[in-house]
């Protein structure tokens, strides 16, 4: 079973080819980001033209590097949602118009759901029952699987994503666009216990970030001597160096700790046979190291490039959508939905 996996949910048109849900081929990726950086943040109009010029280059380049033709490809899937509407619009539209033409079966997916399943293209894939700690810009959930498609959501954040926080922090500091990396990479200069921040107080296995950003742009107005109305766009002028680092490794500290006392917690609970990190911020060492400490299983965890936005982690649940029997979608009336719930 060889799928086409095409992803376009945010700034990253992506295209990949997965054979059985588990053997990536090919995995291309052409981000808009460099476009975004410039404004803070990723701009949907621009995300949305940026994946109209890429999307059948990209695919083409999937298809090439698999050394693959239409007739190796058994399937295709997109990512329905959940993400920008006029980035899913792209993808779902190109991807409905290929099964069309090609007669292809058509699999709509869930983004968030396909994170986890960059962990079954690793050498070693996790096994069942799975927790998945679902850490990227847009989510933060901690989601426990029985088996493939059978899963129950055991909690998420009531307010900002985890990757959202590390993106509003680095802005606040001045730092580049996504702020992930460069939280990352200062905190390893500055000390973690530097600045006291909050741990928000979340009913089991909620999340809640909204008050760490607020509480760090108050310990920053209060180390440059200033009150809360001080601007935050002036911060980062006035902060020194040293500050900066500090402030960061303390906010990574305790960001990263809501995530693993929570997820230990789950793994006490639930007692899974595996455990997997998934999306953009699984990318953190830090993160991987306290949750490795916390629990007593090998992590699972994908290489960077499967960390981020991509194709063949759309590719691999389509995989076992199709091996468990589960029918395509109709590729004449699937709508992109930017809302979708897992
Ligand atoms: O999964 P992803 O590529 O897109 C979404 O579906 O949201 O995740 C992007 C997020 C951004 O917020 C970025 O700052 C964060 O992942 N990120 C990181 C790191 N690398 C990327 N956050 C913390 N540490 C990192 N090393
Ligand atoms: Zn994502």
């Amino acid at each position: 079973m060889t799928v086409l996996g095409i992803e376009t949910s945010c700034d990253e048109t992506a295209a990949a080819v997965v054979e059985d849900g588990s053997k990536l081929r090919s995995n291309v990726i052409a981000s808009s980001l460099a476009e975004h950086a410039k404004y803070g943040g990723v701009v949907p109009e621009i995300a949305a033209r940026s994946h109209i010029q890429s999307i059948l280059p990209v695919i083409r380049q999937a298809l090439d590097e698999a050394d693959s033709t239409w007739e190796d490809i058994d399937a295709i899937a997109v990512t329905r949602g959940p993400g920008l509407g006029g980035s899913l619009l792209i993808g779902v539209m190109t991807a409905r118009s290929l099964a069309i033409t090609r007669q292809k079966p058509l699999y709509a997916i869930n983004h968030v759901e396909a994170h986890v399943y960059a962990n079954f293209l690793l050498e070693k894939p996790p096994v069942f029952p799975l927790l998945a700690l679902i850490v990227s810009g847009g989510h933060t959930q901690l989601v426990f699987f029985k088996d493939h498609s059978d899963y129950s959501v055991l909690g998420q954040t009531q307010d900002d994503a985890i990757g959202e926080a590390f993106d509003k922090v680095a802005k606040l500091l001045g730092l580049p666009y996504p702020g992930g990396p460069a939280i990352s990479q200062l905190a390893l200069k500055g000390h973690p216990d530097a600045y006291q921040l909050p741990q928000a107080k979340m009913s089991r296995y909620d999340f809640s970030f909204s008050g760490l950003k607020t509480a760090v742009l108050r310990q920053a107005q209060a180390a440059v001597g200033e009150s809360y109305d001080f601007p935050s766009s002036k911060l980062s002028e006035r902060l020194s160096e040293a500050q900066k680092a500090d402030i960061a490794a303390s906010f990574q500290q305790v960001a990263i700790a809501t995530v693993v006392t929570k997820a230990k917690q789950a793994y006490h609970e639930f007692g899974p046979k595996s455990v997997v990190l998934a999306g953009g911020v699984a990318a953190n060492q830090e993160l991987r190291r306290q949750l490795t400490e916390a629990i007593p299983l090998p992590l699972s965890f994908p290489p960077v490039e499967l960390c981020a936005d991509n194709g063949a982690m759309v590719g691999a649940l389509a995989g076992f959508k199709s091996q468990a029997g589960q029918p395509p979608a109709d590729p004449y009336a699937v709508t992109p939905d930017p809302n979708l719930a897992m």
